[in-house]
């Protein structure tokens, strides 16, 4: 088995390809699983481009068991990260049958194998959706999880169940699940960045987007929730920190650092920021000025949540650490990259 390898389920996405150039970066062998379901190869010539090493690749439905069980016959990984999920809110309660058996199968699967094969480390993408709407904040790992509002919500929820009952009933499997907030932006050389397909859910795409032209407003879902400005408060982190946490996570668990082989931790930066805080900051930071008009608020939207990070900090010794203005710099440079818009 080959500590020095890792299996990256989504690794065509959009974390997955981040957190595949900083494995690369790392010393880390990189085998990347995808079927292509919200992603394309380019992202596999940008990973190639920026670390001047094209992962191995393997496209494969990670709900297709036989077909990964044959990646796992070919490549001695010892550890893998599952990023092969879906994550539209919406598009899950409108299709919650999809949702569950897409992202529970695809974990089922790979946890099964993992035990199969004698592997030892998963790294889980869970979400700061676990805690809903939380009464106090910022949230801890230790903050109780609220009932899901989605089908999208609950598949975290029952996937870090899946992993932390596996783990308890293996005395090799070790499983670390974190909890993203809100990840944003692209890698600084432009190279690789979030690719959404249709209109944008999320903020930032849904920001460049119109900066770019193919949006011709952002609406700004509520001006009246109970925060500073109105508008609802994040955490906003950036995709390259978030990449640089997973790399960590395997790092503990190869090294087995700890006691507990199942661990939670909260990835964020820990400082609540608001929408109309981050639209003048996309403004600021690259110059501009964005179209945007307040609207309605969003169904299921909550009004505020932010991480405690401590627990990352002190015990991952992860922290974020790019600024928010380079952050959304990067974003901009990315779709421009993207549409051929010149400076
Ligand atoms: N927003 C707008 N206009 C838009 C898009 C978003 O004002 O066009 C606002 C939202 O109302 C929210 C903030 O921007 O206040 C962030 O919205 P996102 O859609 O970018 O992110 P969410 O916080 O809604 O979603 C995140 C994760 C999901 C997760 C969800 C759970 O992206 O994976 O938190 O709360 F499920």
């Amino acid at each position: 088995m080959n500590n020095r390898c890792v299996l990256v389920a989504g690794g065509a996405g959009y974390i997955g390809s981040h957190t595949a150039v900083e494995l690369i970066n790392a010393g880390y062998e990189v085998v990347v699983v995808d079927n292509f379901s919200n992603s394309d190869a380019s992202s596999l010539d940008g990973i190639e481009r920026i670390t001047g090493v094209r992962p191995t690749f393997v496209e494969v439905d990670c709900c297709d068991k036989e077909a990964l069980g044959e990646v796992f016959e070919r490549y001695d990984f010892s550890s893998a990260i599952h990023f092969a999920a879906f994550k539209a809110v919406g598009e899950s309660v409108a299709k919650p049958a999809m949702y569950y058996r897409n992202n529970l199968l695809s974990l089922l699967n790979l946890v099964e194998l993992m035990s199969e094969y004698g592997r030892e480390n998963i790294v889980f993408s869970s979400s700061a959706t676990v805690y809903g709407d939380a009464d106090v904040l910022p949230v801890t790992e230790l903050t109780p999880r609220k009932p899901a509002t989605s089908p999208y919500g609950n598949t975290k929820q029952m996937s870090e169940d899946i992993l932390r009952d596996n783990v308890a009933a293996s005395d090799k499997l070790r499983g670390i699940a974190l909890r993203y907030f809100n990840p944003i932006g692209a890698h600084p050389s432009a190279q690789i960045g979030e690719l959404p397909r249709g209109v944008p859910n999320n903020l930032v795409p849904y920001i460049t987007q119109t900066a770019a032209g193919i949006r011709e407003c952002l609406s700004i879902f509520g001006d009246d929730y109970d925060t500073p400005d109105g508008s609802c408060l994040r955490d906003y982190i950036d995709i390259v920190d978030l990449a640089r946490a997973h790399v960590v996570a395997i790092d503990r668990m190869v090294a087995k650092l700890s006691e507990e082989r199942y661990e939670v931790f909260n990835i964020g930066t820990g400082r609540p920021v608001s929408v109309f805080e981050l639209v003048k900051g996309f403004e600021q930071a690259n110059n501009l000025k964005l179209n945007y008009r307040v609207a309605a608020r969003r169904a299921g939207d909550v009004t505020a949540v932010w991480a405690d990070t401590t627990r990352a900090n002190e015990v991952l010794g992860w922290r974020a650490e790019r600024e928010l203005s380079d952050t959304l710099k990067a974003a901009w440079q990315w779709e421009r990259n993207v549409r051929g818009i010149k400076e």
